[in-house]
């Protein structure tokens, strides 16, 4: 809910800054496994991951 990680890392633009967003669809879609990282292939099309990852590196609004 914050983006600023927990179990996961942070989700932050700056955090994410160095990372590729075909990677984080990746990361998205097909999970880490080996990680609590699941798969999100089952409930999203990779149209919605990369949606999601194009909202990750924007930001969201602060209100
Ligand atoms: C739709 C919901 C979720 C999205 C959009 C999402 C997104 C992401 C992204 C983009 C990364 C890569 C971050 C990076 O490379 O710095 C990541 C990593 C990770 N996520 Fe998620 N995540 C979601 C749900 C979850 C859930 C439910 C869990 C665990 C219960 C989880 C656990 C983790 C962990 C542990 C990593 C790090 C994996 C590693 O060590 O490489 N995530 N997540």
């Amino acid at each position: 809910m914050t983006l600023r990680g927990g179990l996961g890392p942070p989700l932050t633009p700056e955090a994410l800054r160095e990372k590729s967003a075909e990677s984080l669809v990746a990361t998205i879609y097909v999970g880490r496994p080996g990680t609590p990282m699941p798969p999100w292939h089952r409930f999203l099309s990779e149209a919605e991951a990369e949606w999601i990852v194009a909202q990750l590196l924007a930001g969201f609004p602060t209100e």
